[in-house]
């Protein structure tokens, strides 16, 4: 198994990043990138932060108190109640998957206000991977979203735009929610899935788009074992070059 450690010691790492490894990843619903960040932060051993998670929490938290997530005021409100009580645990609660929060996600995001309520929690854990240690310091953290490698962390190590098309990635959608149980209605979910879209990559702040410095990978005919296998070349040739660059210097 692949971890940073089997190509160098957390010593090595830490003298090598003076600061945690930063991976971004970035890219729309339903596109793998959320099984990709996951699975890539445990087989590095880095900190994981799903971002969405703060949005749909956002939502959720709206939708609780009996505000209305596309009203711009109550949106802010239900961000600012969110940041009172935000603990890492939010991303593993699923009821922040259903599919009324995710809607309400998509327009809480479109709100500047609820953008900058929210970017200081990720550019903390980013810098410092805060709640998880790794010996000394964390050797590195995945924040996986939207605007990662746009906007929260612009000079990440490395960063991925995760996409698909959409019929494929709709297609994800709707047997994950079979597997729940749920009785779906596809057009409905392609629908959903467009509107969403629409909203995440056209509105004014912090549209989904590719850093100009990601590396894309289409998952469209990709499982999620090939998907990490690519990333995980992707971060050994990064971390080669890095320790040459480094060495250079020494040498110089
Ligand atoms: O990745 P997700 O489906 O859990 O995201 C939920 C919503 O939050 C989605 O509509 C996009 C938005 N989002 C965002 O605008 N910026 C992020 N960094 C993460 C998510």
């Amino acid at each position: 198994m692949f971890r940073s450690a089997d190509l160098f010691s957390s010593k090595t790492l830490q003298t090598m990043f003076k600061t945690p490894m930063v991976i971004a990843i970035d890219g729309p619903t339903a596109s793998g990138k959320g099984t990709l960040a996951a699975r890539l932060a445990k087989r590095l051993d880095f900190g994981y932060m799903d971002t969405g998670a703060l949005y749909r929490g956002v939502a959720k938290t709206a939708l609780d108190a009996g505000l209305d997530p596309s009203k711009k005021q109550d949106a802010v409100k239900a961000a600012k109640i969110l940041l009172e009580k935000y603990t890492p645990a939010i991303q593993d609660d699923p009821a922040i998957r259903s599919e009324a929060v995710s809607r309400g996600a998509s327009e809480v995001a479109a709100v500047p206000e609820v953008r900058n309520i929210l970017h200081d929690i990720q550019v903390k854990f980013a810098k410092e991977g805060s709640g998880v240690k790794h010996e000394a310091r964390l050797n590195g953290v995945v924040l996986d979203g939207r605007d990662i490698g746009t906007v929260i962390c612009p000079d990440a190590h490395i960063k991925f735009f995760i996409d698909a098309k959409a019929e494929v990635r709709a297609e994800r959608r709707a047997s994950q929610l079979e597997q729940k149980g749920q009785k779906v209605d596809r057009a409905q979910i392609m629908k959903d899935l467009q509107i969403r879209d629409g909203r995440d990559t056209s509105r004014n702040v912090a549209p989904t788009l590719p850093a100009e410095d990601a590396f894309i990978i289409d998952t469209s005919s990709l499982d999620s074992n090939e998907v990490l296998a690519r990333a995980l070349d992707i971060v050994r040739g990064y971390l080669v070059g890095a320790r040459a660059a480094a060495k250079a210097k020494t040498d110089a």
